[in-house]
């Protein structure tokens, strides 16, 4: 391959260094900065992840209660942002109303430009932890023709978002707490995952010297994708389809149909490229569906009944044994929040206001490396050799 490693899709290649988090997809493993996110998403809430992955350590008492102050304090979007909204349509996908909206804040925001200024990335890093649930609620209200809610800085972050999502001018709405936790651990479990596309996407943009908004405006395109964060979305409609074509009885015969290679059918929620044994996002997911059904006295939802069956016959099945394929995390997390009363369509939205933290400890890291660069990869080119323009007439 002359001068350069040929490498599509980066499969062997490690662009950069990196402290933020570690996968041992032998074993199932997922730190965030050297914690396990069992213990993490047990013991700790989003905003102590969210302080841990951009700083490197876990806040103390009054680290963590100075953190929530700055990120309450800046939860509200610009007026002018509403008329922004009104530019789309009311049924466009949140994740093209989202990609122009977190573009947009680098219009609004002039002292937080420069990516290479530790103070403006900082403000940056607050402004969008603290607007994204204010921005995703907002692609919601747009979408069903509902008013927005201002955030209320009393709620926890999570408790604040789901506010903004279910609640109303004309009547109170009481945060469930068991509903809370749920959402604030899908939080934990999407926040940060190394140099996957949507990082990479952030990180060789924002090599450049571009605005952070910017930056991170490119990530949340390439989210959108179902081989990326879409994924969760098409587990979902799958489910579904089993469901609306006989149910569980079926399920046997879909199976079937996943393991013929020539059905082109593929069993969404399962497999992961790193992975090559039990997601440990997915255990702690399946716990969180537990508790959140029972508590909405859903124990006995046919879809969930149906997902069970699909991934009790999956672990016993030589096809998915021997290729080591396991449920990973969007097996469960579609049904938690179909749950809620999140849309199917809002799933990848609710990803990338979890992901928007990863993304920016992820490009902070990479601005203060000293062996930074900006990214360039090589090329084999194997076009025309160099020939001469014929005049148009003569072609
Ligand atoms: N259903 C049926 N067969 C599968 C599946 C599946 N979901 N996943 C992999 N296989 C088979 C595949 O056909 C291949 O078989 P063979 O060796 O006979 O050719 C073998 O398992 C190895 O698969 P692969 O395609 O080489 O594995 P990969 O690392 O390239 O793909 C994957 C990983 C996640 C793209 C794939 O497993 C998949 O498409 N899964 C379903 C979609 C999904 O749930 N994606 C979410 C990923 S997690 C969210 C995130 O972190 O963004």
């Amino acid at each position: 391959t002359g001068m350069f490693t040929y490498d599509p899709g980066f499969l062997s290649t490690a662009s950069c260094q990196s402290s933020i988090t570690f996968i041992d997809g032998e074993k199932g493993r997922l730190l965030y900065r050297g914690y396990p996110i069992e213990q993490l998403a047990t013991q700790c809430d989003f905003l102590d992840v969210c302080y841990l992955l951009l700083k490197g350590e876990l806040p103390n008492v009054g680290q963590r209660d100075e953190f929530h102050k700055l990120v309450i304090s800046h939860t509200m979007v610009h007026e002018q942002m509403q008329f922004f909204m009104r530019g789309f349509r009311r049924d466009a996908h949140p994740m093209a109303v989202l990609t122009g909206l977190i573009g947009a804040l680098s219009a609004f925001y002039h002292d937080s430009t420069d990516i290479h200024n530790a103070e403006h990335r900082e403000i940056a890093a607050i402004r969008l932890i603290s607007k994204l649930p204010t921005l995703v609620a907002m692609a919601y209200k747009y979408g069903v023709g509902q008013p927005y809610m201002y955030p209320r800085n009393d709620l926890s972050y999570a408790g604040n978002f789901l506010r903004m999502m279910f609640g109303v001018p004309s009547a109170d709405y009481q945060v469930n707490p068991v509903i809370e936790r749920a959402m604030d651990r899908i939080f934990i479990l999407h926040a940060d995952h190394e140099q996957n596309a949507s990082t990479s996407t952030v990180r060789l943009c924002g090599s450049s010297g571009t605005n952070p908004f910017a930056a991170i405006a490119a990530g949340v395109a390439c989210l959108w994708g179902p081989a990326h964060g879409g994924a969760n979305e098409a587990c979902l409609n799958m489910l579904e389809n089993i469901q609306a074509n006989g149910g569980i009885a079926k399920v046997g015969e879909f199976m079937e149909q996943v393991k013929d290679k020539n059905s082109g059918v593929k069993l969404m929620g399962f497999g992961h490229r790193v992975y090559k044994n039990y997601d440990p996002r997915a255990k702690l997911m399946q716990e969180t569906c537990n508790e959140v059904l029972a508590e909405l006295g859903l124990e006995k939802d046919p879809l969930f009944a149906l997902a069970k069956q699909v991934e009790k016959i999956a672990l016993e099945d030589d096809y998915f044994v021997q290729r080591k394929l396991y449920p990973n995390v969007d097996f469960y997390s579609g049904i938690v929040q179909r749950a809620i009363g999140i849309p199917v369509k809002l799933f990848t939205g609710i990803f990338t206001l979890a992901r928007t933290v990863g993304w920016i400890a992820q490009l902070n890291e990479m601005i203060s490396d000293p062996e930074y660069k900006i990214g360039r990869p090589r090329q084999l080119y194997v076009g025309a050799p160099e020939r001469k323009v014929t005049p148009i007439g003569e072609r």
